[in-house]
């Protein structure tokens, strides 16, 4: 039985399909997806990649949304109402959107920046140092965040159905028109080194011998790895453990169809990922090198883009334009989601008004903001993280934090509650409540007893460094 007793709701099962679906296609499936599928050859990944949203991923997704509905709740008051022992469970799921907000807003102040540049001083922005320059000047990057946290707030201040809902409705359609528009642009371009349908074959062929050493026997490292890499980006990319989609869970009427819902979003969660693969990958293929992707890291959409688009000469005048709104429009859709699990859940516990919240969670992340943009310039570091990267600033430490350490935690403790402690059944029964079939039932059972907390126990541990002799 639904106890659901919040006055904030979506209208209906598309209005929550395209906010939750707005929620985890983001820089994840734009930025991080296309660089690990070229890390790994393509094919494979993608195969790999899509038998775990389907197994992994719907399992996590499924169990967030279903706590959301079924307790009425976000995040905080939620694990309360599920075992009152675990109450410390809503406060650490909540603690990762009130860290992840104060990053990802600056970048998507850059992406707003390039949005503007791609148009303004399109030949700039291909030129070496243009990204560098630009993160660690000292107004610039706080300017343009101020203004992606602005668009962010105003949508969370107008409310779920008339702000979230309302917004998704329009900017996810659009998104797809504009990923597919260029993946087929892309596809049937030519460049210098190829042509685009050469890159995209390459992208989606798999290739066994990707996985072998050079003197043909199976690499377990690389496989072990490409698995870690699998399992950390659709935890990212479909933005469970943190509190958010509890909290839309909890705005979800009881007569929709959980069961489809989560499919829906996940297949365009997936979508999304492979067309951004498929612009990245042939356009770097045809007009640069593919080597410029593993180079350029996570720098692949500011610093290999950008000259890609300068090669394609007066279409890529156009298409680069067209590509960072596409890629503002899906931060922003993100950036929403995480600031709104984050004003949800205040309102609710502290029974605050929703407008008031709104405004002064914008105004304390502005402030945090501003500090992890000083993180490039007058208050830059450089530690050692665990799991082997540097931390060269705030930003990826905070990267880390969240990502790598609290959103796995999480993620067990939360697989052992439903598991062990409450029974897989206790979500069954929210999802089955309104008379539909939860058609992958007894695969979610098994994957939220033994396989997911298994998966999360390897993640844990990759991020404590335990696998870091696997990268020597
Ligand atoms: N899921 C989003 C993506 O794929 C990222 C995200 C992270 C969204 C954290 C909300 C919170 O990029």
């Amino acid at each position: 039985m639904s106890t659901q007793t919040k006055k904030s709701s979506f209208s209906g099962s598309i209005g929550f399909v395209l906010a939750a679906a707005g929620s985890a296609v983001g820089l994840g499936n734009l930025w991080r997806f296309p660089t690990l599928a070229s890390k790994y050859g393509g094919g494979l990944f993608l195969i790999v990649y899509l038998i775990l949203v389907l197994t992994f991923g719907f399992s996590l997704l499924i169990t967030d949304i279903a706590i959301g509905r079924r307790t009425g709740k976000s995040s905080i008051e939620a694990y309360k109402l599920v075992s009152p022992k675990w109450g410390f469970l809503g406060k650490l799921t909540f603690a990762v959107p009130c860290i992840i907000i104060t990053y990802y807003v600056v970048i998507g102040g850059w992406i707003l920046k390039y949005m503007v540049a791609s148009v303004t001083e399109f030949a700039a922005t291909s030129s070496d140092g243009y990204f560098v320059n630009f993160i660690t000047s000292k107004v610039s990057p706080i300017v343009f965040m101020l203004v992606f946290l602005a668009i962010t707030a105003f949508v969370v201040y107008c409310g779920v159905e008339k702000g979230i809902e309302k917004f998704s409705k329009y900017i996810m359609p659009a998104l797809l028109v504009m990923i597919i528009g260029i993946a087929v642009f892309v596809i049937c371009s030519k460049g210098e080194s190829g042509t685009g349908l050469d890159g995209f074959l390459k992208y989606i062929t798999p290739n066994i011998n990707d996985l072998k050493t050079a003197s043909g026997t199976v690499d377990v490292v690389k496989i072990m790895n490409l698995l870690l890499d699998a399992m950390s980006q659709l935890f990212f990319s479909l933005s469970v453990a943190m509190g958010i989609m509890i909290t839309y869970g909890s705005y979800v009427k009881p007569d929709v169809d959980l069961s489809k819902s989560v499919k829906q979003i996940e297949i365009f969660d997936a979508a999304v990922a492979f067309l951004a693969g498929s612009i990245v990958i042939p356009a770097v293929y045809a007009f640069s090198s593919l080597d410029e992707i593993a180079k350029s890291g996570p720098g692949v959409i500011f610093v290999a883009l950008p000259d890609v688009f300068a090669e394609m000469g007066i279409a890529g005048k156009i298409i680069g334009p067209i590509f960072f709104l596409m890629v503002a429009f899906a931060a922003l859709t993100s950036s929403v989601s995480i600031m709104e699990a984050i004003v949800g859940a205040g309102v609710e516990t502290f029974k605050l008004n929703r407008k008031k919240t709104a405004l002064a969670v914008a105004l304390i992340s502005a402030g945090a903001a501003v500090i992890v943009c000083l993180g490039y310039n007058v208050l830059s570091f450089g530690i050692n993280l665990p799991t082997g990267a540097t931390g060269q600033n705030l930003l990826d430490v905070l990267d880390y934090i969240s990502n790598n350490l609290l959103m796995p935690i999480g993620s067990l403790l939360t697989c052992v509650l439903i598991g062990w402690v409450v029974k897989p059944q206790w979500i069954i029964d929210e999802i089955e409540s309104s008379g539909h079939k939860f058609s992958r039932k007894k695969l979610y059972v098994v994957m939220i007893k033994y396989v997911a907390p298994f998966m999360m126990i390897l993640l844990i541990l990759q991020s404590l460094g335990a696998f870091r002799f696997l990268s020597t």
